[in-house]
């Protein structure tokens, strides 16, 4: 898979969730073989520019792999002005997200509102396309509502453009996470343009990866959900899609290491008081996927508020508990 000068080393990428793909997230997923991983969004608002929050996310340094960082906004000149200054800081692809459902983005029109505006959508990806020198990826929806999916429209657009590769979510942003996403509106992208298409929705085990990336011809994946306390699901999606038999998943001792790591690295990426309570939903993650752990235990390691405790408590459930894998 190809993105301008950068060839990943798989078809596989974690998706950009707000919130979720922090640097700490991000360089777990890599680690577990994402063979590339967007950020969370970064408002193009001049105003939150030196906000506390958008300088945290927008801090790549010591990133191990490809800084593909994700924009948002609705005004051509600000988000020109937004890929230029994330390039600045280090970015190596921006990504323009047209495909956030949330109300308050799409309030103001920005994230998969923006798709009901092709006028917009061009003036958008001309000025960003033209104030950078790296790559400029769209991620999108597959339309507004089910009676108006423009995803074909917004493609032709994209390529004539410039957008170096394009990911399509299965869904309308009026079908924001409900039902099934469908991937036959990324199957006809994919044979009307020349770039390289990413097909994103519900992909969350080797089979479906096979099908989809069958299904719509598409030249890579992105996983979002699926990878929420599961980060390993790319190494264990990779190992299938080459047909290999002598893949493990981690075992249970190897997913405590796993969870430590985590919380150590939120830990020190955010501060120990932002640490614990950003790594609470993680550890429900990771302990949603695996079996049964007490909701006694789960309360207790939600509610401390000190970093020592927290992990001491995760360990504990660890060596109290019989886990069995969901499948
Ligand atoms: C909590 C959450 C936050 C998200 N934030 C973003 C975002 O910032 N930008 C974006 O383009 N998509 C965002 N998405 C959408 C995902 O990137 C992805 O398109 C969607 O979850 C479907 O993929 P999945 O079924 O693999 O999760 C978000 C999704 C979730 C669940």
């Amino acid at each position: 898979m190809q993105i301008g000068p950068y060839t990943l080393k798989n078809n596989l990428i974690l998706a950009p969730m707000a919130g979720i793909t922090d640097h700490p997230f991000r360089e777990l997923c890599r680690q577990f073989g994402a063979g590339l991983a967007v950020s969370e969004m970064v408002a193009s608002n001049p105003s939150l520019q030196k906000h506390r929050r958008t300088l945290q996310k927008s801090d790549y340094t010591s990133e191990s792999g490809l800084r593909s960082i994700q924009i948002l906004g609705t005004d051509p000149q600000h988000m020109a002005d937004a890929a230029r200054l994330n390039q600045q800081r280090g970015a190596q692809i921006i990504d323009i997200n047209m495909g956030c459902p949330a109300k308050k983005v799409c309030s103001v029109a920005a994230g998969s509102a923006l798709l009901k505006n092709e006028d917009l959508v061009k003036k958008i990806l001309d000025a960003v396309v033209n104030a950078v020198d790296i790559p400029v990826t769209l991620k999108i929806r597959t339309g507004w509502d089910t009676e108006n999916k423009n995803a074909l429209k917004i493609a032709e657009i994209a390529e004539q453009s410039g957008i170096a590769a394009l990911t399509i979510h299965g869904r309308t942003r009026a079908c924001k996470f409900k039902g099934s996403a469908e991937y036959n509106t990324i199957k006809q992208v994919k044979q009307s343009i020349n770039i390289p298409v990413i097909a994103n929705g519900d992909i969350s085990c080797p089979e479906k990866a096979r099908q989809v990336l069958n299904f719509t011809g598409a030249d890579a994946i992105m996983i979002g959900r699926a990878a929420q306390g599961k980060p390993w699901i790319f190494n264990e999606i990779n190992q299938a899609l080459k047909n290999s038999k002598s893949y493990k998943n981690p075992t249970i001792k190897e997913i405590q290491l796993i969870i430590n790591n985590h919380l150590e690295h939120l830990y020190s990426f955010y501060g120990k008081l932002s640490g614990v309570r950003i790594a609470r939903k993680h550890i429900g993650w990771y302990f949603d996927n695996l079996g049964t752990v007490p909701a006694t235990c789960k309360k207790e390691i939600y509610q401390t508020v000190d970093p020592a405790l927290q992990m001491a408590l995760v360990n504990s459930v660890f060596s109290n508990t019989e886990f069995v894998f969901k499948k």
